[in-house]
């Protein structure tokens, strides 16, 4: 039967690189992927046009496709929304929640041509390969109570950072995993030193163990592992963390990678039906002219493939053709370089598609 795929482009960037991300998927139906696409507004655009940042239509094709690509959310138009639970952001929240994507993965895979991209020297980034499991319907970003009051008589903002052991056994598991098929080694990140909520993490973690007797468990506290991540990254090969630390260590990883222009991402639920999306935000910076990097986001489509769809034959042409179009020098401007040629983002778009033809 043919595939549902929905794609929501979104905000800032997020129409101009999902527009190249969908011509590498009709390239893959062109293949003969059996797949239909259909569109979907959500984030900022979603509140313009329906003044909500996810409407009910959205959700309701949401949970009626197998896969979705998602852009971006968000921006300074939407910044100063009064209504809280109107801002860009709660749409894709809310797509995480309503779906129960729990699983994101967030891989930071250095492609041996940008080693010079990155802003750490090659030796030590040059063959860095590391999975970031990230819990992502829970612990403070959704936990409750949470709000702004006025307690004797100033205003307070207060979150709350819970998981239950369920919670941090399904993320787990997910991670052992992992950890199974790549190199054997999981690292857990917490802060366990201070929170109990973390504490109780690393028990769940400890506990689970014994089942994966092939994985190394090592655990680290946060702080040392953003130092650790940019001093001797190679040393992870499986992270597995909460969605708020797992949100800032996904960023610091991408900048190892060349640019967060190149970090896709899959979020995942039990069936395996997923969210793709690059890492990164909407870039208002540069929204609009063409700057934009789609790899991460043609990235995610590989993903796509190989997590929700079951093509991953279709994801590693993609990710030969992306390495291919790396080999013969084109860059977009985060990732450009002396001796390299910069184009813009449809260009790289059109340069993954007709490299996809030949590998
Ligand atoms: P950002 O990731 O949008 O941008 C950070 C920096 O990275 C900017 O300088 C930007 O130009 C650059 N950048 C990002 N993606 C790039 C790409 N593909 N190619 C080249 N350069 C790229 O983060 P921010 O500026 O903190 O946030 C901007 C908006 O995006 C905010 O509204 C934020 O809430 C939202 N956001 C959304 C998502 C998402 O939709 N998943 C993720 C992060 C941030
Ligand atoms: C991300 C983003 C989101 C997050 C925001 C936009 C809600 O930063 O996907 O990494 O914090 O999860
Ligand atoms: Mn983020």
């Amino acid at each position: 039967m043919s595939k549902k795929i929905l794609v929501l482009p979104g905000d800032g960037i997020g129409p101009e690189i999902t527009a190249e991300a969908v011509k590498v998927l009709d390239a893959c139906r062109a293949a003969g992927l059996d797949a239909e696409l259909e569109e979907g507004l959500v984030g900022g655009a979603g509140y313009d046009a329906e003044g909500h940042p996810l409407p009910e239509s959205t959700l309701a094709k949401a949970k009626a496709a197998d896969a979705i690509l998602l852009g971006a959310v968000g921006g300074p138009k939407w910044d100063t929304l009064e209504d809280l639970t109107k801002r860009p952001e709660k749409g894709l929240l809310g797509l995480r929640k309503h779906l129960n994507l729990f699983a994101n993965l967030r891989p930071a895979l250095l492609y041996p041509q940008l080693a010079e991209a990155s802003t750490l020297k090659p030796e030590v980034v040059s063959g860095l390969d590391i999975m970031i499991v990230r819990e992502l319907t829970g612990g403070i970003y959704f936990g409750q109570p949470r709000g702004i009051e006025t307690r004797d008589g100033e205003r307070v903002g207060y979150n709350t950072y819970v998981y239950s052991e369920s919670e941090i056994e399904r993320i787990g598991r997910v991670a052992f995993e992992m950890a199974q098929k790549r190199g054997g080694k999981l690292c857990s990140v917490d802060k366990a030193n201070v929170l109990e909520v973390t504490i109780l993490w690393r028990e769940v973690m400890n506990r689970l163990a014994p089942e994966y007797p092939d994985v190394e468990l090592s655990h680290m506290y946060v702080d040392n592992a953003a130092m650790q991540l940019v001093r001797a990254p190679k040393q992870f090969d499986v992270v597995v963390t909460g969605n708020m630390f797992g949100d800032i260590l996904s960023d610091a990883a991408a900048m190892l990678t060349g640019s967060i222009g190149m970090l896709p991402s899959a979020s995942l639920n039990e069936r395996q039906q997923g969210m793709y999306e690059p890492c990164h935000g909407s870039a208002p910076d540069i929204a609009g002219q063409g700057l934009a990097n789609p790899l991460a986001t043609i990235l995610s489509v590989a993903m796509m493939l190989r997590y929700s769809l079951g093509e991953s034959a279709l994801a590693e042409r993609i990710e030969r053709a992306v390495g291919q179009v790396l080999d013969a020098g084109l860059r977009t401007a985060d990732i450009a370089y002396p001796g390299t040629r910069q184009v813009s983002t449809a260009e790289m778009g059109d340069a993954v598609v007709a490299a996809f033809a030949d590998v």
